[in-house]
């Protein structure tokens, strides 16, 4: 046999029987790999050895010591697997290689919608300023939306057309036609029914009006009523609660303006507007809980009197996070809803 043949299946035999050792992950593979390289009848490396007879006699001393060589790699291998697998040390690398340096793939967690935190931030607020939430149905009877708010029948804000009715087939047996609330108001109703005075609440939540959506206008939004009912209550109580509420909210030392306006569950009526970058913002609606409400519920307005308002918390959310357009809110785009 020529010489290179025989150093070709040397390297063949080295390399074959360190893949073996090195893979071998327990003592039996180790065993097998021992007998099938190392053997000391039918292993490979004495196989290889009896070849060395058909070399030329020139070329032998060469020969042996590249065997040898080789001889001592294998046994090296099966050296290292033994002690390897008596260690418990490092098992053998499968598949891929494993980099723990490698940064991972970031989580993406969820968060609250905008709204819903806007909504949180003023429970808080308000709850320092002593007033608990209340919740009221997003459906309603036209007792609690208009009659007991005195807005009576004819009152144009009970238009059809501007409300969202539901079909006559859905409102229940001899009962009052229902709507989708028009306002938050209508909890002031449910609350002041069912618990007698003093009474001080904020109800935070949906509201639904047949608007076109545009910048401004979406047909669903939310609203934060209050109401506060006591003995002696005044404008001036008012309008403290409004602008501690706007400093607290918006930060700084807020101004509020009220401006007569004219509400039929209020008398009188004012629309707050407070002062921000040198403008004066349209805040909501606010006013003297009308002695006709007070009546509605079973209040005596001898007895007991108390503010009301009412907010836009979309518009308050839009203002903190300068935010242009309210239909954002309702795309559920995530590249708006992640950055809040
Ligand atoms: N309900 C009114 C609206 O939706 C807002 C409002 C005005 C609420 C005056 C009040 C209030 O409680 O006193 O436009």
């Amino acid at each position: 046999m020529a010489l290179a043949e025989f150093l070709q299946q040397l390297d063949d035999l080295a390399s074959a029987a360190e893949q073996a050792f090195g893979s071998a992950d327990d003592a039996e593979s180790v065993e097998a790999a021992r007998v099938e390289y190392l053997g000391a009848k039918q292993g490979r490396v004495k196989a290889v050895q009896k070849q060395m007879g058909g070399i030329d006699s020139t070329d032998r001393r060469a020969a042996g010591m590249r065997f040898n060589e080789v001889k001592q790699r294998v046994e090296a291998a099966f050296q290292a697997a033994t002690e390897r697998l008596a260690s418990g040390g490092p098992r053998v690398q499968r598949g891929p290689h494993f980099d723990p340096t490698l940064p991972g793939t970031p989580v993406r967690s969820g968060r609250l919608h905008p709204i819903t935190q806007t909504i949180e931030e003023l429970k808080d607020i308000m709850g320092r300023l002593g007033f608990s939430a209340a919740e009221g149905p997003e459906i309603e009877d036209e007792w609690h939306n208009f009659e007991a708010l005195n807005i009576p029948r004819e009152h144009p804000a009970r238009d059809p057309l501007d409300n969202f009715y539901l079909s006559a087939a859905e409102k229940l047996a001899g009962d009052s036609p229902l709507l989708l609330r028009s306002q938050t108001s209508t909890v002031q109703i449910r609350v002041m029914e069912s618990t007698p005075p003093p009474v001080r609440i904020i109800s935070l939540g949906r509201v639904y009006r047949p608007d076109t959506a545009d910048a401004t206008h979406y047909p669903m939004f939310h609203q934060m009523e209050g109401l506060l009912i006591d003995r002696h209550v005044t404008m001036a109580d008012l309008k403290s609660v409004l602008r501690l509420f706007a400093t607290s909210y918006l930060g700084g030392d807020v101004h509020i303006r009220f401006r007569p306006s004219f509400f039929p569950f209020t008398e009188p009526s004012v629309e707050v507007d407070y002062h921000w970058n040198d403008q004066w913002i349209e805040f909501g609606g606010a006013g003297m809980v009308d002695p006709n409400v007070l009546r509605a519920v079973g209040y005596d307005p001898e007895q007991v009197i108390g503010f009301a308002f009412g907010l836009g918390v979309e518009r308050l959310c839009m203002r903190r996070h300068r935010i242009t357009d309210i239909r954002e809110f309702y795309k559920n785009d995530v590249r708006f809803l992640h950055q809040f």
